[in-house]
């Protein structure tokens, strides 16, 4: 496996191997790699001739007062990960070459809507980071194929939404949520959690299970007040909720009766985690 921090190199290499025909997968990360990310070299193993992977904490998706100093950094562990995993190539570029006018003249890409909604509401310019910089690594990398995690559920439909509108050619795949035995989402955050956070922290995973079970029950006339118990539980427990919302799985606004596609979305902060988790949720038309 090589690694490269320099974009032009970068460029260079995966051109020759698109000009000798193969096909290349991407998977953009921050590093500090877990099972969940690995899985996402996997898939796209599995589905291409060369991997490139890139580790770059993105300043411009973090928020004053966010966690972009403290976000782990474990550049040599997720080397090895990486290249055990089969990855060909990992891209870690420096900011100042990905944002050499500053990240106050930095063109940007925007999907309107939906990156306002949820996590973009909590996180106002979060969004934009993120499709900002995704477009910058599309654009370095030009993969036939991109895997994303739906564990970032709405990251994913954004994404989704951003190739759409501007005709990218890459085909965004979305791998299901790697878990935790007890069933807390994998995450690089979770590592902020002390001992006994850790051990409350798999009840936002129970609550959306609960929730998703109550919702044939007592059907989606029901959602406010579905939502409100579900918070109430998480509050309960210890957790500061952000949202707890059931929405149509493909516009993310709240269900209505009659949508059988839905989506929960949660976010709670823990301790010093910001916690966030979703489980699809399919009814019978
Ligand atoms: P990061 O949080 O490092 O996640 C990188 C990729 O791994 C994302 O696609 C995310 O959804 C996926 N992922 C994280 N936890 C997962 C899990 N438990 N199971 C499956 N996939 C998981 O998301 C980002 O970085 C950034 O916003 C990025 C897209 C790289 C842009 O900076």
């Amino acid at each position: 496996m090589q690694t490269l921090s320099d974009p032009h190199r970068l460029h260079q290499l995966v051109n020759q191997w698109r000009l000798a025909g193969e096909r290349v997968a991407f998977v953009p990360t921050m590093g500090n790699l877990h099972d969940g990310h690995i899985e996402l070299v996997h898939q796209a193993r599995a589905r291409a001739d060369r991997v490139v992977a890139s580790i770059f904490v993105n300043p411009m998706q973090f928020g004053a007062g966010e966690d972009l100093d403290a976000y782990p950094r474990t550049l040599d562990a997720d080397k090895t990960r990486l290249f055990d995993a089969g990855c060909d190539l990992l891209f870690t570029p420096e900011v100042s070459l990905l944002y050499p006018a500053g990240l106050g003249q930095q063109t940007y890409v925007e999907v309107p809507g939906l990156s306002d909604l949820h996590c973009g509401a909590s996180r106002p310019g979060h969004f934009r980071g993120v499709t900002t910089i995704v477009c910058k690594l599309f654009n370095l990398v030009q993969p036939d194929i991109a895997c994303f995690g739906q564990k970032d559920y709405q990251q994913l439909a954004v994404i989704r939404a951003m190739v759409r509108d501007l005709n990218m050619p890459v085909e965004v795949i979305g791998i299901p949520t790697v878990r935790e035995a007890d069933g807390l989402a994998m995450s690089s955050r979770n590592g902020y959690l002390t001992k006994s956070e850790r051990s409350l922290a798999p009840e936002l995973k129970r609550t959306l299970d609960i929730t998703a079970q109550a919702i044939p029950e007592l059907g989606l006339e029901q959602r406010a007040e579905l939502e409100q118990q579900a918070e109430q539980r998480l509050a309960d427990r210890g957790f500061e909720p952000d949202f707890f919302r059931i929405c149509q799985a493909h516009t993310l606004a709240p269900a209505q009766p009659g949508d059988t596609e839905l989506v929960i979305l949660a976010a709670a902060q823990l301790g010093r985690a910001r916690l966030i988790d979703n489980l699809q949720v399919d009814l019978p038309h």
